[in-house]
């Protein structure tokens, strides 16, 4: 895993970007895995400036997203499909129809799971997946004792998660307490994966994801067992992990040796 530390939230989204650019300029048809959250809202922002500026085009992209609530439609404001093409979808020139997110108010919610796993495979699978981090560990709404192998299906959600979440709902508002997400195993099979995580609320799990046991206890830390990972914090988010020095260190050499290969 490769762990990067940067001074602010701005320099995580910055950074970030700069990732799903590269990706998308090297491969135009790329399939991107994407979040929802407070955390990637500054992220899509910069990939919005840079579609405006014609230096992005998001034409044969395919999209999945992580999750969504059940019980919602995908009209309803605080619906993670509402989300995306508030933050992203609408502003930059992805079909989409090519844009998937779990669908919230099937009617058989079941079956929607392993259409959306079936969904994924035919698109030859997710090329870069962009990960939040819950304060209790969570990735998608994977909720601490989920299985590392779990596949997309319904997920109730724990009270820590309502809690985090009820900012986003107005007072008196049905909040759901049951998602769709994909699962740890789906998760395990893109072929890249970044996860951002800022604030110091953020420090305890980063903390147990990187430096931790793997387990399903916290699972994030299941990233430990994946190729290919950049972790991308902010100052505050890295301030629990013992070893910062060390992470510096690799990055700079990383640096340095890039630099003398290209
Ligand atoms: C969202 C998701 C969640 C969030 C996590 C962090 O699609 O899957 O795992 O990434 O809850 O949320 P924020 O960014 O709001 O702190």
């Amino acid at each position: 895993m490769k762990v990067v530390i940067l001074k602010d939230a701005d320099s995580v989204a910055q950074y970030g970007a700069s990732v799903f650019v590269k990706q998308v300029k090297a491969k135009s048809d790329s399939v991107l895995g994407l979040a929802t959250g407070s955390t990637p809202v500054k992220l899509y922002k910069k990939l919005i400036e840079e579609y405006r500026s014609g230096n992005l085009s998001f034409k044969e992209v395919v999209s999945f997203n992580l999750d969504e609530y059940m019980g919602l439609s995908g009209d309803h404001p605080q619906s993670y499909r509402y989300f995306m093409n508030a933050q992203l979808f609408n502003y930059i020139d992805i079909d989409k129809r090519n844009t998937f997110v779990p669908c919230g108010n099937a009617e058989n919610p079941f079956s929607a799971c392993e259409q959306y796993e079936t969904a994924i495979k035919n698109s030859g699978g997710i090329d870069l997946q962009l990960l939040g981090i819950g304060r209790n560990g969570h990735i998608g709404f994977n909720e601490p004792s989920s299985s590392l192998a779990s596949r997309t299906r319904v997920k109730t959600l724990t009270k820590e998660t309502i809690d985090d979440n009820a900012r986003f709902f107005k007072p008196g508002e049905f909040q759901p307490s049951l998602s769709i997400t994909m699962g740890i195993g789906t998760i395990l099979e893109s072929k890249r994966i970044l996860m951002l995580a800022t604030g110091d609320s953020k420090a305890e799990a980063v903390k147990a994801m990187v430096e931790g046991p793997l387990t399903a206890a916290c699972p994030a830390s299941v990233l430990q067992l994946h190729q290919h990972v950049d972790l991308v914090l902010d100052s505050a988010a890295a301030s629990l992990l013992k070893n910062c020095d060390m992470y510096r260190h690799i990055e700079e050499q990383n640096k340095l040796l890039l630099e003398r290969i290209f």
